[in-house]
């Protein structure tokens, strides 16, 4: 078997590889780790992009057994902020130089909501002269939704396909057609069709999942050409039918490892994308975001939802921040990023340099 040395020295990965990779222990996980900050700093630099998050609604149709705002969990108060409110915290990203945000809430394909995120939509990028850059993270739309959200100034979507394998799909998911793997694929192509900058990613330490999974996770972004990825770790939520399943999963401390290696791997396969440090790094380690920033990951997403509402979007629990506001964070999280060798990139929209790359190659 060929040693972690020989294949980090190696230009691509196969399957097996990234399994040797994924399963390494600490002093030879060392070298994938350092490896990935050298690939990350030549390639894309130590700038790290803020999306401020702004989680406008968690009434949700759909019903993943992993989420904690799913629509059969009566446990949870539901909310959804008004367009003056959604346009202050845009606001208040802008006026702090944030330059993008991210607009994320739970799945609605009504057309109430579709017209409500168009507005949106069009108001955000008035207000901003243009300037704040908008990515999208609102499900399964139909074709037609994608296009018009994209038209009126959405520019990136994020549709994390949850995992590649379709055994697992179907174990974390109920199987009907609105939670379909094939479908979920599909939306993805189309949205890298229409022209937005393409974002997906997996959950890792989920229940019946294997290193061999998380390796075809990572071939899946590579060969679909993916333009930005964010990887968090599974979190178990109390209200959910996975939960049952709890026994079966990695230590926490593990399975935050293992999300810090799979970005890392993912550094040094795909070096131009971009990679979100996923919050949910943050509940099992008050400095993970940071670390996947240091060994791979060059975008963060600080949360701006108003505070009031933050308690409510929890998809796992432990989620952080919930009682702090926007502001209260911003400080410190600068200090932090700056600690882990990186440096805020005030005012930059830092696209992902690969979506650039692939329009060239078209
Ligand atoms: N643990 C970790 N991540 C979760 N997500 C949803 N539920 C959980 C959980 N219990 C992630 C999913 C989804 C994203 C918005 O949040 O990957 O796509
Ligand atoms: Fe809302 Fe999965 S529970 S999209």
């Amino acid at each position: 078997m060929e040693s972690i040395f020989e294949i980090l020295n190696k230009n691509d990965f196969n399957r097996c590889n990234i399994v040797t990779l994924l399963k390494s222990k600490s002093d030879e996980s060392k070298l994938i780790l350092d490896k990935a900050r050298a690939v990350k700093l030549a390639n894309v630099g130590s700038k790290v992009y803020y999306r401020g998050l702004i989680e406008f609604s968690n009434i949700c149709l759909k019903d993943c057994y992993y989420c904690g705002i799913r629509r059969s969990n009566k446990n949870t108060n539901r909310y959804e902020i008004d367009a003056d409110n959604i346009l202050k915290a845009a606001k208040f990203a802008h006026e702090n130089r944030y330059a993008s945000i991210v607009l994320q809430a739970g799945e609605r394909t009504d057309n109430v909501f579709v017209e409500k995120v168009n507005k949106l939509l069009k108001e955000i990028k008035k207000i901003s002269n243009g300037e704040l850059g908008i990515t999208i993270s609102l499900g399964e739309q139909s074709e037609e939704v994608f296009k018009r959200w994209f038209d009126s100034g959405a520019h990136r979507f994020l549709l994390r396909i949850e995992t590649s394998n379709r055994e697992l799909y179907s174990k974390i998911h109920p199987n009907n057609n609105i939670h379909n793997f094939d479908k979920r694929l599909e939306m993805l192509q189309s949205l890298q069709n229409i022209g937005y900058q393409t974002g997906t990613g997996v959950m890792v330490g989920l229940p019946f999942q294997t290193y061999e999974d998380l390796a075809d996770d990572l071939l899946y972004f590579k060969k679909f050409n993916i333009d930005m990825v964010g990887m968090g770790p599974y979190i178990e939520h109390t209200e959910t039918p996975l939960y049952q399943h709890r026994q079966k999963l990695l230590p926490a401390k593990e399975r935050f490892n293992l999300t810090i290696k799979m970005n890392a791997i993912l550094r040094i396969m795909m070096k131009d994308i971009n990679i979100a440090a996923a919050t949910a790094l943050q509940s099992i380690d008050p400095l993970g975001r940071e670390k996947a920033l240091k060994f791979g990951a060059n975008v963060i997403m600080p949360n701006i939802t108003p505070t009031i509402h933050r308690k409510e979007y929890q998809l796992y629990e432990n989620k952080p921040c919930i009682d702090e506001g926007a502001d209260d964070c911003m400080g410190c999280l600068e200090a932090r990023i700056g600690l882990a060798g990186d440096t805020v990139a005030y005012g930059e929209w830092g696209d992902s340099k690969h979506f650039f790359e692939r329009q060239k190659k078209k």
